[in-house]
């Protein structure tokens, strides 16, 4: 990307959530900033994503995945989901399913459970449609954690100026 293009991209406003995926007898979470509501009826949500993460072929698998909004308080969540990592990322966290079996925090602000309905290449990324299924808020009084504030976890800081840092 371009020098001049670069910057605009800090304009963007993202919270962040905790994506996760079911399928083949296999369970992953990893943390997402670029989702959103695409859809009021029928209620529906898009996420970007990197296929060549390992949720990806679980996603594809299962058809479904849940959005885990997190918190201020959540930073942490967002660093340890949002890292490759080795070993199972939810053995340490407390989780339960979705009706798909897809996991859901129960330590986030909300979840939303939802349905794959469709794929569209974005350049480097897969854009997914997914169909609200199921939801529920489980703290009322929990602030959004904005991508902002966490921005430096994940790889695409590098690609700031130094001004634009966090
Ligand atoms: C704050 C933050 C936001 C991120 N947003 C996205 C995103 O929107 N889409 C994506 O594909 N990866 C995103 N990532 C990167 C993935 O979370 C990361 O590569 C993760 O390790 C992938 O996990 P997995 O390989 O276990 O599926 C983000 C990471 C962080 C820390």
């Amino acid at each position: 990307m371009s020098e001049k293009l670069l910057p605009l991209f800090g304009n963007l406003t993202h919270g962040v959530y905790v994506i996760g995926v079911s399928a083949m007898g296999r369970k992953n979470a990893f943390t997402a900033a670029w989702v959103m509501q695409s859809s009021f009826d029928p209620p529906m949500l898009a996420l970007s994503i990197n296929p060549a993460h390992s949720s990806y072929p679980l996603l594809v698998a299962g058809g479904c995945f849940t959005v885990n909004a997190l918190g201020k308080q959540h930073r942490e969540l967002a660093l340890h989901f949002g890292t490759p990592r080795k070993e199972d990322k939810l053995a340490s966290v407390n989780w339960r399913e979705a009706g798909c079996g897809a996991p859901v925090l129960v330590d986030a602000l909300a979840w939303f459970e939802c349905s794959v309905v469709g794929e569209l290449a974005s350049g480097d990324h897969v854009l997914v449609l997914g169909k609200v299924v199921d939801g529920g808020l489980l703290d009322v009084e929990g602030i959004p954690l904005n991508y902002s504030e966490v921005c430096g976890f994940d790889s695409s800081s590098r690609l700031l100026p130094d001004k634009m840092k966090p």
